[in-house]
């Protein structure tokens, strides 16, 4: 009687650790993921020849040593269920299979990624991972998958966090570390309930390669870049290592101006976005590849702090963030988001710097700061004004250090 008694109470508490200590894989997305993703650019035109490429130029390019680790493969690339409800790759894209994908990719040092949907169908339609969580986190885990994305569509009767949940815990019990990256474009506040469930969450509904638009494609809209910014106004308190607001895929050379993409991409840095590449790395041109792979930008998105920048500063078509860096260091961005070009003269004593979050504060009269511009690599100090032409939708990205 004891005895059953005792394993009664075993179990029981075996039951609820799990349940209390289910969790993520909490080494992962210390500083934002950092990779490509095949969706922006090839959409559901993918296989396993435009992988195998990628992964070639994402290490030939540079790219692999500036940090970008994960080739993701976004939707479309499944294949039917067997008919023990196992999900397959499509064979005519893929005909070598999964593993023999993640070995060729894990050979150069980087890591797979791949997709699927909390329902029963992804957003193009394919087998979604509704009801075979578990199975399908198993065969993601023996293919070797470093990485998922796990999209909202076809989530009409789900709670949101109860389904990501599911596949938190199916990846966390198939063993396999994997980055988990939730894309439910913000519709649920997930930063208000995905900090121990992902290491990431999407904030918003897709980009699209513009500026400042909107494009309405009947149910749904894609937005460009400044939409995306000015919805991530009030969310920087909920990001840090470990669980970062995703501004969605970068769009760095699918059709921006370079100053467009410059000022595209300092902003994911700035504001510690993941920053997963979605061009055609293996014809990007060599401007392109400088944006991408500007290593002190990149430096301000992983910065160890990992504290989101903040809109300190706005003025007719100006802003200006500002995000705390390790080392008593700063980065200061001024954002021209007019379509006029304008001489910027700021004086520095004006601008007392005050952050609620990090409790960190510059009083530019009592110190003084040495700075970099990150693009156009010219210096200078603080003592004197920072004076600067912006072209229409640029920015001047700056690295302050204490002098
Ligand atoms: C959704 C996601 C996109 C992409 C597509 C694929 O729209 O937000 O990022 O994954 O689905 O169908």
């Amino acid at each position: 009687m004891l005895t059953r008694y005792l394993r009664l109470v075993v179990l029981l508490s075996l039951c609820i650790t799990q349940q209390v200590f289910a969790q993520k894989f909490e080494e992962l997305g210390k500083t934002p993921q950092m990779g490509w993703n095949s969706w922006n650019k090839f959409a559901c035109n993918i296989n396993e020849k435009l992988i195998k490429e990628t992964a070639d130029a994402m290490q030939t390019l540079g790219m692999q040593a500036v940090g970008y680790e994960y080739i993701n493969i976004d939707d479309c690339w499944h294949g039917e269920r067997d008919s023990q409800g196992n999900i397959r790759p499509n064979a005519e894209r893929f005909p070598s299979g999964m593993k023999a994908l993640a070995d060729y990719v894990h050979a150069k040092g980087l890591k797979l990624g791949l997709y699927s949907d909390v329902g029963a169908t992804t957003c193009g339609g394919h087998p979604g991972s509704r009801g075979h969580e578990y199975q399908d986190a198993i065969t993601y885990a023996a293919w070797g998958i470093d990485y998922l994305k796990y999209d909202w569509c076809d989530s009409k009767d789900l709670s949101p966090v109860a389904a990501y949940t599911t596949m938190r815990d199916a990846i966390k019990k198939a063993g396999r570390p994997m980055l988990f990256s939730m894309c439910e474009w913000g519709d649920n506040k997930p930063w208000d309930w995905a900090k121990d469930i992902a290491h990431s969450w999407r904030t918003t509904a897709d980009i699209y390669p513009c500026w400042d638009c909107e494009l309405s494609h009947g149910s749904y809209s894609t937005i460009g870049v400044m939409r995306i910014l000015d919805k991530q106004v009030s969310l920087r308190k909920f990001a840090g290592p470990g669980h970062w607001n995703d501004m969605d895929m970068l769009e760095v050379g699918n059709g921006l101006t370079p100053d467009e993409e410059r000022a595209h991409f300092s902003l994911w840095a700035m504001l510690a976005s993941p920053l997963i590449s979605g061009n055609d790395l293996r014809s990007m041109s060599e401007e392109v590849r400088s944006i991408l792979t500007n290593k002190e930008v990149i430096a301000i998105n992983q910065d160890k702090l990992g504290i989101q920048a903040w809109k300190m500063f706005a003025e007719g078509n100006v802003e200006i963030w500002m995000k705390p860096l390790a080392n008593n260091e700063w980065a200061m961005l001024i954002l021209n988001r007019g379509a006029q070009s304008l001489t910027y003269d700021y004086d520095w004593l004006k601008h007392h710097v005050s952050d609620d979050l990090s409790k960190r504060e510059i009083d530019f009269h009592q110190s003084s700061f040495s700075w970099t511009e990150l693009w156009t690599k010219t210096s200078g100090d603080t003592r004197q004004n920072f004076k600067a032409k912006l072209s229409p939708h640029s920015v001047a990205l700056l690295k302050l250090k204490p002098r």
